[in-house]
């Protein structure tokens, strides 16, 4: 029976993996610390194999900074760490399939690899800009007394983590880069093949972070890099000039993507007046000519009205040549002008121009809302000064989301610099307004609030507790405002589907559920042993180790669960029978027996509950018989 390792995966290990497929001859092994053999790549010869030159040098186009292969080290790093959920701060619970993650998002996109691979169709972030003001995770930063007061940073309760980067800081970009750089990575792990990554970010660091994205995702995915204006107004008293935009990358996981068209505008409409009454709507009058010549579209065109013949002035050509232009006159597309007797032109109808508009880079405060419009959208909600200083406008989020997601599949968005949670917002406002059902996950980290602002004085001690209530209230607002539209009989499309999503799971990052059993023998003593009896930490739930199982087995955390008592033992259910578990400590063969008839796809036990059964049953042979299709493991 396997056992499930309650760790995350070891990204180091899964790449050697996949080099030795590719070239067994670049493995070699050495000693580790204790003497044991491992796997370890051949770098020299792995690069000799890449190229069709003597290599020799160390010379090659690669953006690289101080701190980069540590930053690509911690992103493998596996952790031993979970996510409790948390009922009591969450919305609908049972039902609801959007998950709001409070913790360090490096860890929490470690922790989402196996649930979530593949699985994520969009992905926005809004990282801190690197402004010189902005507080930085630094991953495993260990800082002395020192540094510790030089840096008058922010530190966590394991003292040792957020950081200001200022200019002063002689690593200030390569800092910003190396937070980057393997969150990104962990990223592109979770998207689907057609799925993208959109990022804001301004001039400090979009140059680097272009730089970056091409070596996590690839040069030739590429797609975009839209200015977005985020001020109408210039600011006067700006030392150079007045920054009115940020930037917004986006890069695809592969050319499956494919971006959605934008409605058409009703300026975009406007010129499609005629109508010939003729069942094929409206149409506008279009040039004929073309500015280039071509030998074969020059000719003359008759107007049958007056026998006037027509040529394309020098230099042009009609826009088709002569078989095509009689078949379009036959189909009377050609029109000569109002009264008829004018020179040819056109018929472009409607129904067969493009049926949207084609994004573009350059979004307007207009189509894309501006930082002010975004500051009162959430100051409105809070009905007071705004919680959080730089939340991105709804609006700005939508058009993201109708770019890139659909109303008729169910995609998952996420978010992992989730702040004020404008995309939970965003995605719930699209929702109600196109009848889809697009799921959230907002990761954030329990940043404290300023003790001196309005956000801290309002209660709000943390980033995620602004978050949590931003989407209750926008939820409630756009509940409300669905009903009164509903009474106007404006619903959905689709009018089955009349329920929306406004909930939200709570899940907070924390040490992992198992015991830590990694002491030499030596350092055993009696009451450790018989603490060790259970593996499981004391202050674990039921849940809590559901939740475990899950991440580990890379089931998804949205799903429905139950629980039910069996021959009095509490046994959950995930979306039915996709998971069974039970983590009591006895287990009679009778309950095995009834879980092992209901045909789980994946079971769970407690590896202890079998040490200590007095008949010692024997789960595998059970299943055997009863549902071999089941996968067994233990915690
Ligand atoms: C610019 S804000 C995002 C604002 C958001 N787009 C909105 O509309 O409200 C960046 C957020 O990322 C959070 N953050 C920074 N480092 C983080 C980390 N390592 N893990 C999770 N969140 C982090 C910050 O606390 C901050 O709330």
């Amino acid at each position: 029976m396997e056992k499930l390792t309650q760790e995350t995966v070891n990204f180091t290990e899964k790449n050697i993996d996949r080099i030795a497929a590719l070239f067994p001859s670049a493995i070699t092994e050495t000693k580790d610390v204790d003497g044991k053999l491992k796997r370890v790549v051949n770098f020299d010869q792995l690069k000799q194999l890449l190229s069709g030159e003597v290599v020799d040098g160390d010379e090659c186009y690669e953006f690289t900074w101080v701190g980069k292969k540590q930053s690509i080290i911690e992103g493998n790093r596996p952790i031993r760490k979970t996510l409790r959920p948390c009922k009591e701060e969450s919305k609908n619970w049972d039902t609801t399939e959007n998950l709001y993650i409070e913790g360090d998002n490096l860890d929490v996109l470690k922790l989402l690899q196996n649930s979530y691979l593949n699985k994520v169709k969009m992905i926005y972030i809004d990282p801190p800009y690197n402004t010189g003001n902005d507080f930085i995770y630094r991953d495993n930063f260990k800082v002395s007394k020192e540094d510790y007061e030089e840096e008058l940073g922010l530190f966590d309760e394991e003292e040792n983590r957020l950081f200001k980067n200022t200019e002063t800081n002689g690593r200030y970009h390569s800092d910003w880069c190396s937070m980057m750089y393997p969150r990104l990575q962990l990223a592109r792990n979770l998207l689907t093949d057609d799925g993208v990554i959109f990022i804001s970010i301004d001039d400090n660091e979009v140059h680097n972070l272009r730089k970056i994205c091409d070596e996590v995702f690839g040069e030739e995915n590429f797609v975009a890099q839209i200015v977005w204006q985020k001020k109408y107004a210039a600011t006067n008293d700006s030392k150079g000039f007045s920054t009115t935009h940020d930037y917004i990358i986006v890069y695809q996981k592969s050319e499956q993507f494919q971006r959605n068209l934008l409605p058409r505008t009703e300026d975009q409409n406007k010129p499609y007046k005629n109508n010939d009454n003729d069942g094929r709507g409206l149409w506008r009058a279009d040039n004929i000519l073309v500015k280039t010549y071509s030998s074969t579209a020059v000719y003359p065109i008759v107007n049958p009205n007056t026998g006037k013949e027509y040529y394309p002035p020098k230099g042009s050509s009609w826009r088709a040549n002569k078989e095509t232009m009689e078949k379009w006159i036959f189909e009377n597309r050609i029109f000569f002008g109002k009264d008829g007797n004018g020179a040819p032109q056109l018929k472009r109808y409607l129904n067969e121009v493009q049926q949207g508009r084609v994004p573009i880079t350059w979004w307007t405060y207009e189509d894309a809302g501006h930082n002010d419009s975004a500051n009162r959208e959430v100051g409105v909600l809070f009905e007071s000064k705004t919680p959080f200083d730089t939340p991105k406008p709804v609006k700005l989020l939508k058009l993201i989301l109708q770019i890139s997601t659909n109303d008729f599949d169910n995609s998952i968005i996420l978010d992992f610099f989730s702040g004020s949670a404008t995309t939970a917002h965003a995605v719930m406002q699209l929702n109600a307004e196109d009848g889809g059902n697009r799921k959230f996950i907002m990761v954030q980290l329990p940043e404290e609030t300023d003790p001196k602002s309005e956000a801290n004085k309002a209660g709000y001690k943390n980033i995620c507790e602004i978050g949590k209530e931003r989407i209750r209230r926008a939820g409630k607002k756009i509940e409300e405002e669905l009903k009164e539209k509903s009474k106007e009989g404006e619903l959905f499309k689709d009018e089955e589907r009349k329920t929306l999503d406004t909930g939200f799971r709570v899940l907070k990052m924390d040490s992992t559920n198992m015991k830590d059993v990694y002491y030499s023998p030596s350092q055993y003593n009696q009451q450790m042993l018989l603490d060790l009896e259970s593996n499981i930490k004391d202050d674990r739930t039921d849940i809590d180790l559901l939740y475990g199982v899950l991440l580990d087995w890379g089931v998804p955390l949205s799903l429905p669960h139950i629980t039910e008592k069996i021959g009095g033992k509490n046994v959950h259910f995930v979306n039915d029978t996709d998971l069974v578990a039970c983590f009591e400590e006895q287990v009679s063969e009778e309950v095995i027996r009834e879980i092992a008839r209901r045909k789980p796809l994946r079971v769970v036990f407690r590896d202890s509950s079998f040490r200590n059964s007095p008949d010692k049953i024997n789960v595998t042979e059970i299943f055997k018989t009863l549902s071999p299709e089941t996968t067994i493991k233990v915690i």
